[in-house]
């Protein structure tokens, strides 16, 4: 069996009494269903949020790192820094790094290396834009960012490593692909992965959708059978709708 995931990620948002105010009101929710809960706050508010839900089944995670060990890197944290302060799990590749601060499959390549030395657990993000879909290129897109970040892995890497297919599309926009498309995707991607490493990686691997889920729509699409869980932005930020998420399974 395939583990279920449900991760909400922060972004930038949250500061210590919010991240406080909000983890307490996680802590508070009945989780009914099977799926691991991880929540990804800001990086200042990771320690806190760590030592607040030892007590819970909330794994915090962090949404993202730098590639080396140490350095000059201003600005950066590294995967021994995570680790140091109890973080296993990190997010590696989501659109907003790739858009907005260039992040490309090979720097991305180098992460999940850093991640998978650490061992670390990977969420590992990619999806194709709107254009891509448009022109009917979102499997070649997704193909390609996932062999160039991932491929020169050996199959035991994958023990670590858990898929996020966001289209970019559906992120913040409040359009959700539908529930075919994602599992149409999803199949897809299994069979990239069964293809490269064979069935036991392409059967064990979770494959999460992000992209506009909401306890509106997250029932139906958890229903498909390639679809694991979900990588939730807007609606991890409150604690009835997130919870309401986690327990569509
Ligand atoms: P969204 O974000 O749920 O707000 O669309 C998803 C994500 O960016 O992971």
């Amino acid at each position: 069996m395939r583990k279920h995931i449900v991760a909400g990620n922060w972004k930038m948002n949250n500061g210590l009494i919010q991240t406080e105010t909000l983890i307490a009101e996680l802590k508070k929710q009945e989780k009914t269903s099977d799926a691991e809960v991880m929540i990804a706050p800001t990086f200042t508010n990771l320690w806190h949020a760590f030592q607040s839900t030892k007590q819970s089944s909330i794994e915090v995670v962090a949404q993202n790192m730098h590639f080396a060990k140490n350095g000059a890197y201003t600005g950066e944290i590294s995967a021994g820094m995570l680790k140091s302060i109890g973080i296993q799990t990190v997010i590696l590749g989501h659109s907003e790094r790739r858009a907005y601060f260039n992040e490309t499959d090979e720097s991305l390549a180098q992460k999940v290396d850093t991640a998978i030395e650490n061992d670390m657990r990977v969420i590992f993000c990619f999806g194709e834009e709107l254009s891509d879909r448009k022109a009917g290129n979102e499997e070649a897109v997704v193909e390609n960012q996932i062999k160039n970040a991932l491929f020169h892995l050996g199959a035991d890497a994958f023990k670590n490593i858990v898929l996020a297919y966001e289209p970019v599309w559906a992120i913040g926009t409040g359009e959700t692909a539908t529930p075919e498309q994602a599992q149409d995707m999803h199949a897809f991607i299994r069979k990239t992965l069964a293809g490269k490493y064979g069935n036991d990686v392409g059967d064990s691997v979770s494959i999460l959708y992000g992209g506009s889920v909401k306890p509106n729509n997250a029932k139906e699409i958890f229903s498909k059978p390639d679809v694991d869980g979900g990588l939730i932005g807007g609606a991890s930020l409150k604690a009835e709708d997130f919870f309401a998420i986690v327990n569509a399974f």
